[in-house]
């Protein structure tokens, strides 16, 4: 996988996607949204990968969409063009977990897609800001969603209407991040919790993701229901088997390939 303006690595089977345009702090572009997709799509299909991380450099994750190429923009480039919506989103369609790792800034359209994935860790470093009315347009890509959603509704809406940061310990204090590192060690770290999720069942991992997005898309009631078929499902599964009997048999369940 060889791409303009991302870096790939893998760590077994954990995989890294880290963005990547040092000279404009990572800003989003059209490129840069293609050749994530592609990539995104690709992990996906792997067998050999059972976790993603999406992050950006130690300085920045993103800091927003690329306002040079967005600033002469007229209606009909973003409404016709569908622009955002023709190639942001294809993180969501990810069944595997997804984790964000920001050092830096986390600004704009980057903030934005650092909340599409499914869980944040971040360096002490981090900063999250959603900045685009000082720019003179609303969030396009989820902001004014999942902030509220994140980190209640009045928090996020000092956020969106000052414009004003957040810092890492915020960041965390208000639930937007899970964990937090000292940024030499966020690497490492995080690399750590992808392959503690990479040696569970695939399968349970996948269902768990998509129990946890229903019942944000839904309802509660909803949601359970939609948790209590996989549930029950799972009864007929290997990984159940295995999980159960290592259980009862006091050993560490093998779960490769499930
Ligand atoms: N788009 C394009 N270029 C950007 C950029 C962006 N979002 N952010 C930074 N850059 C470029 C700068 O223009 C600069 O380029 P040059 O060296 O060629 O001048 C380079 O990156 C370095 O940036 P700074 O000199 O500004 O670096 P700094 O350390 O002083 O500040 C920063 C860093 C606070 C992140 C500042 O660059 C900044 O505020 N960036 C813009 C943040 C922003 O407004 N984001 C929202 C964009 S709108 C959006 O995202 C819409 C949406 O919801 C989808």
């Amino acid at each position: 996988m060889d791409y303009a303006d991302l870096l790939i690595e893998t760590h077994g089977k954990v995989a890294v996607i880290r963005l990547n345009r040092p000279k404009a702090m990572n800003a989003l572009n059209d490129n840069m949204m293609n050749e994530l997709g592609d990539a995104l799509r690709r992990f996906d299909a792997d067998s050999n990968i059972g976790c993603i991380i999406l992050t950006g450099s130690d300085k920045v994750f993103a800091a927003g969409a690329d306002i040079a190429a967005m600033a002469n923009y007229d209606y009909a480039d973003t409404y016709n063009g569908n622009y955002i919506g023709r190639n942001w989103e294809h993180i969501l369609d990810v069944r595997k977990p997804v984790i964000g790792v920001v050092a830096g800034y986390a600004l704009g359209g980057g903030c934005e897609l650092a909340m599409m994935c499914d869980f944040l860790i971040a360096a002490d470093s981090a900063k999250f800001g959603q900045p685009e009315i000082t720019v003179g347009v609303t969030p396009g890509a989820g902001g004014t969603q999942r902030l509220p959603r994140a980190i209640s509704k009045s928090k996020a809406m000092d956020m969106l209407l000052t414009a004003r940061m957040i810092d890492a310990a915020e960041a965390e204090r208000t639930g937007l991040v899970s964990r937090v590192f000292a940024a030499d060690k966020l690497m490492e770290e995080a690399i750590g919790v992808a392959q503690i999720i990479a040696a569970k069942p695939l399968s349970v991992a996948m269902q768990i993701k998509d129990c946890v997005n229903r019942a944000y898309e839904t309802g509660l009631t909803e949601g359970v229901r939609y948790e209590r078929r996989y549930f029950q499902a799972g009864f007929g599964t290997p990984a159940q088997k295995e999980g159960m009997s290592a259980f009862l048999e006091k050993r560490k369940p093998n779960f490769e390939g499930l």
